[in-house]
C-alpha cells in the first residue's frame, strides 16, 4: 500500500519568465498567493540558490521547513520538505511561452499510513489544495489590484479616536493584513532611495526593497553607521545594489548637496521615501539657525523632493512615499510660527506640526505632478518599536511596548506605496496598514487655501534662499 501522493499543477501567465521566476523563487513570499499558509519566513541569509531555507507557519497550525537542494535561475528550484504530519519533494518548472510563462508544480509527499489512508477515503482532497495553490500563485502573478478605496467604517473610527488609535498597535496590523493582496511588482533595476534608513523602520523598508531586488540609496549622516547598515543589508538579501549618500538631512546645506549629487548622477528615481526623523526637546536650532523639527521633517524633505522631480519624472512608475504619524491629526499647521518661537515649545507639537505640513505638501505634489505620472502618497507606520520610540518617548515606550508592531509591520505600508502596482494608481492619500484614511479627523486642524498658499510660499522661498550660492551671498552679506 502507497503512503505517497503526487500533484502536477500548471499555470500560465502572461508575464516575462524571470519577472515569474524572481518572485516564485523568493519562496518566503508564499504566504501570498497559497490559502493555505499563515506566514512564510526565510531562515537563511542571501539571494535565494541552493541552500536557502524557510520555515512556512499553514494556517492549520503547523510547519514546513523548506530546504532548496537544486536551483536553477529562470529554470527550476527543487525542494525537500519536512513537517510532523508529512515529507515531500517539491519542484517548481518555469518555461517561456508565446503568451507568457508557464510555471509547472509537481509535488511527492510521503504520509503516514493513516493520513495516507484518509485521503483515500476522501480523494481529492490534495488535489483541491493544490489547485487552490495554483490559482493563488496566478492571480498573484496576474497583479490585477485596484488601491483599496476610502473606507467609511475606518473614518469613523478615526473619528471616534480610540478605535483609530488601536489600529496604531500591532493589533491593528494583524487585523488589516487579513484583506491584503499579493505584491508580485519587479523591482530589479528600480531605484529607491531613503532617508534615515540605518535604523527603524526605513531601515526594515529598505531590507524589504532590496530584497525585492532594487536598487537601494541610503540615505544617511553618520558614515560609519551607514556602511555598517549597507554592508549587512547586502549579506541578507544577497543585492550588491546598495549604496550609502551622506547626508544630515536637518542641514539644507547637506539637503542641496545630496540633491545636486543625485542629479549629476543622473540615476531616475522609482520611489523616494523620506522617513528620516526625530522628536526634539527641549526646542534645538541647526547651525543654520532653523529649528530642528521643522528643518528636518518639513524643510529638508520638501527641498530634497523638489530638486529631485526631474529624476522621479524620468523613472517608469515613479512615488513618493512621506512617513508622517497619527500624531498630525492633533494639530494645525501654525503658518505664522513655522518654527515654534512662539509660546511655549513642546517638540510633540513642533514634530505634529511638521508632519502636517508634509501631509499639505503630499497633496499639492500629488495634484501638481500628476502629469508627471508621478504618485506622492503619505502614510503612517503606526506605533513601532524603534530605538526613535525608545528614545525620544521612554514613558510612552514603557507604557505600550507589549503593543509596539515591530519596524518590519510598521515598514509595511511604505513598502506597499512604494512597489505595488495598485498603490502607483492613487495619489495624495493618508495611509496605515494599505487602507485609506482621512488626512483630518478635527476641524480645527484644517488649514484654510490662504494659509496652504503661505506655506508651499514660504518653503519655496527658503529653497531658493538656502541654495549653495544663495546661501554664500546671504552670509557674506551678514558678516
Ligand atoms: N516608530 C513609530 O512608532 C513611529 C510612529 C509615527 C511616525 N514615525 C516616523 O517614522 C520615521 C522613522 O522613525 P523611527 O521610529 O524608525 O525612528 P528611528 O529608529 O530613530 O529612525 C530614525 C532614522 O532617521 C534618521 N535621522 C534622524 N535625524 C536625522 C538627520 N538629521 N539626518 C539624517 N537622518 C536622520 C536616523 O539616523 P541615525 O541612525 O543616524 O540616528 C534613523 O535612521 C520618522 O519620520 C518618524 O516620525 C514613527
Amino acid at each position: 500500500m502507497s503512503n505517497t501522493i503526487t500533484l502536477d499543477e500548471s499555470i500560465t501567465v502572461a508575464r516575462p519568465l524571470h519577472e515569474v521566476f524572481a518572485y516564485i523563487s523568493e519562496f518566503s513570499r508564499i504566504d501570498e498567493w497559497d490559502p493555505g499558509v499563515a506566514r512564510g519566513h526565510k531562515l537563511t541569509d542571501g539571494a535565494a540558490g541552493v541552500g536557502s531555507e524557510y520555515r512556512i507557519d499553514m494556517k492549520a497550525g503547523f510547519s514546513l521547513h523548506y530546504t532548496v537542494i537544486e536551483f536553477e535561475t529562470d529554470k527550476r528550484m527543487l525542494m525537500d520538505v519536512g513537517s510532523s504530519l508529512f515529507t515531500a519533494r517539491e519542484e517548481i518548472r518555469f518555461s517561456s511561452t508565446p503568451s507568457g510563462t508557464t510555471v509547472r508544480y509537481i509535488a511527492q509527499f510521503t504520509f503516514p499510513r493513516a493520513i495516507a489512508a484518509a485521503n483515500r477515503v476522501f480523494p481529492g482532497i490534495m488535489d483541491r489544495v493544490g489547485k487552490s495553490t495554483m490559482e493563488g500563485m496566478k492571480k498573484a502573478l496576474e497583479d490585477n489590484f485596484e488601491p483599496p478605496a476610502p473606507s467609511r467604517k475606518l473614518a469613523l473610527a478615526d473619528r471616534l479616536v480610540l478605535p483609530g488609535i488601536w489600529r496604531f498597535t500591532k493589533l491593528g496590523y494583524r487585523s488589516s493584513r487579513k484583506r491584503w493582496k499579493p505584491v508580485s511588482a519587479f523591482l530589479e533595476n528600480r531605484h529607491a532611495v531613503i532617508t534615515g534608513a540605518t535604523s527603524g523602520v526605513g531601515l526594515a523598508a529598505a531590507k524589504e526593497l532590496a530584497g525585492f531586488g532594487a536598487h537601494i540609496t541610503l540615505v544617511a549622516r553618520d558614515r560609519t553607521k551607514a556602511n555598517a547598515v549597507c554592508r549587512e543589508l547586502r549579506a541578507q538579501t544577497g543585492n550588491p545594489h546598495i549604496r550609502v549618500e551622506l547626508a544630515d538631512m536637518s542641514l539644507m546645506a547637506d539637503v542641496h548637496a545630496l540633491a545636486a549629487r543625485l542629479l549629476a548622477a543622473g540615476k531616475p528615481i522609482d520611489m523616494l521615501i523620506n522617513n528620516a526623523g526625530a522628536l526634539f526637546n527641549p526646542r534645538q536650532q541647526t547651525p543654520e539657525g532653523f529649528e530642528k523639527s521643522f528643518a528636518l521633517l518639513l524643510l529638508g524633505p520638501y527641498i530634497l523632493t523638489e530638486r529631485l522631480r526631474p529624476l522621479l519624472a524620468a523613472a517608469q512608475s515613479p512615488r513618493v512615499v512621506n512617513v508622517l504619524s497619527g500624531g498630525m491629526y492633533s494639530q494645525k499647521i501654525k503658518v505664522n510660527d513655522l518654527q515654534s518661537a512662539r509660546g511655549t515649545y513642546s517638540g510633540s507639537v513642533a514634530y505634529a506640526r511638521a508632519k502636517r505640513g508634509l501631509m499639505i505638501l503630499t497633496e499639492e505634489w500629488a495634484q501638481n505632478w500628476s502629469e508627471d505620472g508621478i504618485a506622492v502618497n503619505a502614510m503612517h507606520p503606526g506605533w513601532a518599536d524603534t530605538p526613535g520610540v525608545e528614545n525620544s518617548l521612554p514613558a510612552f515606550y514603557c507604557v505600550t511596548r507589549p503593543f509596539l508592531r515591530s519596524p518590519q509591520e510598521g515598514a509595511d505600508t511604505m513598502v506597499w506605496l512604494a512597489a505595488s502596482t495598485e498603490a502607483g494608481k492613487v495619489s495624495g492619500k493618508f495611509w496605515l496598514d494599505r487602507e485609506q484614511h482621512p488626512s483630518h479627523i478635527f476641524r480645527f486642524t484644517r488649514e484654510t487655501a490662504e494659509e496652504r498658499n503661505q506655506l508651499l510660499h514660504t518653503l519655496q522661498e527658503l529653497l531658493v534662499s538656502t541654495t549653495p550660492a544663495k546661501a554664500k551671498k546671504r552670509a557674506r552679506r551678514r558678516a
